[in-house]
């Protein structure tokens, strides 16, 4: 049986930005922000408290806060570390995200930090923003393969996105940052996720469309039970950090499957939609969206 509704959680400004070479402006960037909440996404993560050197283009992430004043209050934000927590509470932000790695080549590239240290690093920090009463995602990156490690295995998966889990977070986005999963992989990974004792409800998931197949795990995802897809708005996105990382799966494409199967998302289709030709102008490229090029007026 398929859910009824399905939250979408929109991560372009932050996961779609990130590997964009040219500097937006951080206006740009509020605006896009904007659009996104008012087109009714549910959740719209803004930008990363990160080393600035690490991800130059979201160094205004205190700008951009500041900018969105209210409206930008319940959007996550990610953390790696204490620091990152400390510029985050600065400006009130209610929900963090820290992102830890299933695999010691990307723990190292994204982290500086090997498989294990990365666990010391997010400790205090999800304690922390706890006390503080904030809310924490826990990111899992590379659940179905590594660029530089190949296969990894479903047992290893299970073993870092509980423990990033157990730190504190109310719920693991699993990741497929290089956009090599398949269905039936889906399937066995949120499998043994349950087995191992987390809720279908405690879980997301997170692709990226570099082998075109984000939609077709997207309904192995509906099938096992899951309620949060995370998408990017005109398929923007990759991780700078990760070889081979291109756009996620595209907020429009999602939208659009999701309403065929008359499941609710209280997403405007045509706003997301225009919202990402907005940006697409910014940006001077067209969307990759087969949805975003279908609705486009011709
Ligand atoms: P490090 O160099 O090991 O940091 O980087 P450190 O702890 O050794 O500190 C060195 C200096 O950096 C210190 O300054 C710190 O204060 C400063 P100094 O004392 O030398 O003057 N520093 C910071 N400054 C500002 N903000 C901070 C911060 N932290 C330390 N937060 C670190 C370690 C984690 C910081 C670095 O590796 C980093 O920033 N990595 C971020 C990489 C990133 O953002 N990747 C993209 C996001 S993940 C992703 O896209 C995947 C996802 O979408 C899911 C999927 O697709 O799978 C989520
Ligand atoms: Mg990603």
């Amino acid at each position: 049986p398929m859910p009824d509704r399905v939250t979408i959680y929109e991560v372009g400004p932050r996961d779609g930005l990130q590997n964009e070479k040219a500097l937006v402006p951080t206006e740009v960037k509020a605006e896009f922000v904007r659009r996104l909440l008012a087109a009714g996404l549910p959740v719209v993560e803004a930008t990363s408290f990160v080393h600035p050197r690490w991800v130059p283009q979201l160094a205004d992430a205190a700008e951009l806060m500041t900018m969105l004043g209210d409206a930008g209050r319940d959007c996550p934000v990610l953390v790696p570390n204490d620091r990152g927590l400390d510029r985050a509470l600065e400006l009130g932000c209610r929900h963090v995200a820290i992102f830890g790695s299933a695999t010691e080549t990307f723990a190292q590239k994204n982290l500086n930090r090997s498989l294990d240290e990365q666990f010391a690093m997010f400790e205090p920090t999800v304690r922390r923003a706890r006390e503080h009463g904030l809310d924490v995602r826990a990111y899992v990156s590379m659940c179905f393969g590594d660029p530089w490690e190949g296969a990894v295995p479903v047992e290893q998966v299970v073993e870092v996105g509980k423990r990033l889990f157990d730190l504190g977070a109310s719920q693991l986005s699993l990741g497929d940052t290089i956009g090599v999963g398949t269905p039936g992989h889906v399937t066995a990974l949120v499998h043994a996720f349950v087995a191992a004792g987390m809720g279908t409800d405690q879980l997301a998931m997170h692709f990226h469309d570099t082998y075109g197949q984000a939609l077709a795990n997207t309904y192995a995802g509906l099938q096992a039970g899951i309620t949060t897809y995370d998408a990017s708005a005109g398929g923007l996105g990759g991780c700078p950090y990760a070889k081979s990382a291109t756009g996620n799966l595209a907020t429009e494409d999602l939208v659009w499957m999701l309403h065929g199967l008359g499941i609710e998302t209280g997403v405007d289709l045509e706003e997301v939609a225009a919202a990402s030709v907005w940006m697409a102008g910014r940006l001077g490229r067209p969307s990759p969206s087969a949805v975003v090029r279908a609705l486009a007026p011709a």
